[in-house]
């Protein structure tokens, strides 16, 4: 909602003010009077401007747009959204993961690739990434994980030891840090990246019928990337590069759009199939699961205002609608409740009822009261279910079908079923003997060295020399050649020589 433009200046009570410039005070010189209540509203107000960043992917940049569906996945999906010919409102937002909300865009980081479609049947929210794996496979991992990628407790630094710390005690990031040190590392806008589930979903037909769905989002602007360099002086002239580029590409009429694709894989496949399809650190050849064109997503109006529409949004792997459900994948199962419950946090009990949040289609809920609620049900509207006076009713014959899949067994703590071709190294030595060409892989050896050259300690970078050999023999041995040259030929940052000249021993 905005407030109309009005020809003079009110309390947030609507009450005309006598001034913009000027406190009350007891004569010009005088004390200033508690009882100017505007004064006191300015001042009371700003205090409370701001709510808690995001506790993760805090610095990003949105747009609104349009997901239109040009093929037919009909036969796999009965989701409205996604029906042949449908247009849906929707909201982006991209980011970057450990920094802060003052961060500089261009860090060496994952973007985040979060999407909210206002859809007929409620929203629907695709909370992405622009790689399509992750660095651990268990929701019990991912707090540990970002500590390692924050800053120290004492002196509140970032520290390239703790990163490849974990990093190499969790063999399963191997994948994704391949996807992060190369050049995917740094995208140079976020229109220049694609987006990715990158958790497998289950989609469900008007039939009944179940099938295993990744989606790919591919950049129509074509992808492109900042070298470390160009990233590193960005960072300090223009820290905001990427929101930049963003708001300005859409204000002036150049409007990103990305190609929706997905590949599917039947329901059977998944028990049999080389590598476990639920985890999230591997990606499925498209060799086995081909891309299957579903649309375009284009974005193509900017937020009026960037508090209540960007930061105030609330994205959620569990708004999911019918005909789309999650998968065993167990970092999503832990991702559906983790969302909700920081929103209600960050922004509060009812920030669903924000004009960005609220879906467009008709909310019939039970759930009432909390801090800054908005939107209450008539009055003559039960409060409880069942009841027999009129109130709404689950529709149990057009949405109750089981989504879901048969996981019976002992409850256990356990890693993943291994399948025939599982193994933590396989995919990223592909991607570095396969996908990448030999400038490419020039560009990821500096990458490596120099972040591995940066305070890692010698026992993390032993193992660290050994997680890239594990990758590809001939990575690793270039990886600990690079590093060993930089840190034989750096000079000491503070310009000091290493070797005290009082010292005694270095007399003799
Ligand atoms: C168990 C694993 C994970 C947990 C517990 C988790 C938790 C969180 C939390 C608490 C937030 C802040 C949300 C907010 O304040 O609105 C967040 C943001 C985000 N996460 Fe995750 N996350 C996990 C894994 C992932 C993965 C695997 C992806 C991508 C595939 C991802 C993508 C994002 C994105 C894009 C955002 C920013 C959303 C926005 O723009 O508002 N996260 N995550």
């Amino acid at each position: 909602m905005t407030h109309n433009a009005a020809d003079h200046t009110t309390t947030n009570a609507g009450i005309p003010v006598g001034s913009d410039e000027h406190s009350l005070t007891q004569g010009t010189g005088g004390g200033i009077l508690l009882h100017d209540h505007y004064l006191i509203e300015k001042m009371a107000q700003f205090n409370r401007e701001r709510v808690p960043e995001r506790v993760v992917h805090a610095k990003g940049a949105g747009a609104f747009g349009e997901l239109e569906i040009t093929g037919d996945v009909s036969a796999y999906t009965k989701a409205d959204l996604l029906q042949p010919g449908r247009r849906t409102e929707m909201l982006a937002r991209f980011s970057t993961v450990a920094g802060e909300q003052g961060s500089p865009d261009t860090w060496r980081d994952p973007r985040g690739f979060a999407l909210k479609f206002y859809t007929e049947q409620g929203n629907y929210d695709m909370v992405g990434n622009n790689t399509p794996v992750f660095f651990v496979k268990d929701p019990m991992k991912f707090q540990d994980f970002i500590r390692s990628q924050k800053r120290m407790p004492d002196s509140g630094l970032r520290d390239h030891d703790m990163q490849w710390d974990f990093w190499t005690l969790s063999p399963e990031s191997a994948h994704q840090v391949t996807w992060l040190m190369g050049d995917r590392g740094i995208p140079k806008s976020f229109r220049h990246m694609d987006g990715f589930s990158s958790h497998t979903y289950q989609w469900i037909n008007t039939a009944g019928a179940r099938f295993w769905v990744k989606y790919h989002f591919k950049t129509n602007q074509g992808i492109e990337f900042l070298t470390q360099a160009k990233a590193d002086e960005l960072a300090g002239t223009s820290p905001d590069h990427h929101r930049q580029d963003l708001f300005g590409a859409i204000a002036e009429g150049n409007f990103p759009s990305w190609s929706f694709e997905v590949q599917i894989m039947p329901f059977a496949d998944a028990e049999h199939y080389r590598f476990n399809p639920f985890d999230l650190t591997k990606v499925w050849p498209q060799e086995d699961y081909p891309r299957v064109k579903v649309g375009t997503m284009t974005l193509n109006r900017n937020p009026e205002n960037f508090f209540a529409q960007i930061e105030q949004a609330a994205f959620a792997p569990s708004n999911l609608v019918p005909g789309i459900a999650p998968s065993p994948d167990k970092m999503l199962l832990g991702r559906v409740f983790s969302y909700a419950d920081t929103q209600r946090y960050r922004v509060g009990t009812n920030y669903q009822q924000l004009p960005v949040n609220a879906p467009k289609s008709v909310v019939n809920t039970y759930s009432k009261d909390g801090a800054m609620r908005y939107a209450y049900n008539a009055p003559e509207q039960p409060v409880y279910a069942p009841n027999s006076y009129g109130g709404p009713h689950a529709d149990t014959e057009r949405f109750g079908d089981a989504a879901g899949w048969s996981g019976g067994g002992e409850q256990l703590r356990a890693p993943y079923e291994q399948h025939a071709q599982d193994s933590d190294w396989v995919q990223p030595g592909t991607l570095v003997r396969e996908v990448m060409d030999e400038p490419a892989r020039e560009r990821l050896v500096a990458n490596i060295a120099g972040h591995l050259s940066n305070g890692v300690s010698e026992p993390v970078l032993e193992r660290a020399f050994e997680y890239w050999g594990n990758v590809d023999a001939e990575l690793g041995k270039r990886v600990e050649e690079a590093v060993r040259t930089i840190t034989a030929t750096t000079a000491p940052a503070t310009g000091q020589s290493p070797v005290d000249p009082t010292d005694e021993g270095a007399k003799v």
